[in-house]
């Protein structure tokens, strides 16, 4: 039997998605095994999730930016990584850009979801981008990450719709319901 690709999953955040690939993992319907669960966020929702599913949780020290990582770090993580045995990165509320050095260790084989339909509204807060622009649909996209911010080739896309009652939480949430039933799903499509 083929052994099961090797997910290295990354998180700043409460980690719902990453839970949802757990799940999707100990369900059986995603066929991979989760290797580690890296956050640049101590103490971070993500890190507890992955040790509620027995997975190895590891916080990495970023440096001393904001929207990206130091260069040592950067090498830190993709050798973390390695030495766990990961074939694809998959980015769950990662929140900081990567550089050369991760692109390289892995090529075509770290995947992003965001909170919008791309290409529209990369960047940060994307639900809020979308209603403030006066959208009545947005979504969320799993994509492949590349040396742009949120540009990478898209594997799949789910429309959630803006109701005009709709707060920014509201419809984060309702984003995020659609997030959790995607990014599982793209991810036994791409590691199949
Ligand atoms: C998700 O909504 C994800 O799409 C977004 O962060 C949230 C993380 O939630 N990611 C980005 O905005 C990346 N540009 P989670 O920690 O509950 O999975």
């Amino acid at each position: 039997m083929m052994a099961r690709p090797g997910l290295g999953i990354l998180g700043s955040g409460k980690g719902s998605n990453c839970r949802a690939i757990l799940e999707s993992i100990a369900k059986r319907v995603l066929r991979a095994e989760a290797r580690i669960g890296i956050s640049d966020v101590p103490d971070s929702g993500i890190l507890h999730v992955a040790r509620e599913f027995d997975v190895t949780a590891a916080y990495l020290p970023p440096g001393k930016f904001r929207t990206k990582l130091a260069a040592e770090a950067e090498i830190e993580l993709g050798q973390i990584l390695r030495d766990a045995g990961v074939d694809w990165v998959v980015l769950a509320g990662w929140m900081r850009v990567l550089k050369e050095p991760m692109l390289q260790a892995f090529p075509h084989r770290i995947l992003n979801i965001h909170p919008s339909l791309l290409p529209k509204f990369p960047g940060l807060e994307a639900w809020k981008q979308a209603l403030a622009a006066g959208e009545t649909i947005t979504g969320c996209t799993v994509h492949y990450v590349d040396a742009g911010v949120d540009s990478g080739e898209i594997i799949a896309q789910r429309e959630v719709p803006i109701l005009p009652d709709d707060t920014p939480e509201t419809l984060h949430a309702r984003i995020q319901i659609a997030e959790r039933e995607l990014y599982p799903t793209a991810i036994r499509q791409v590691c199949a």
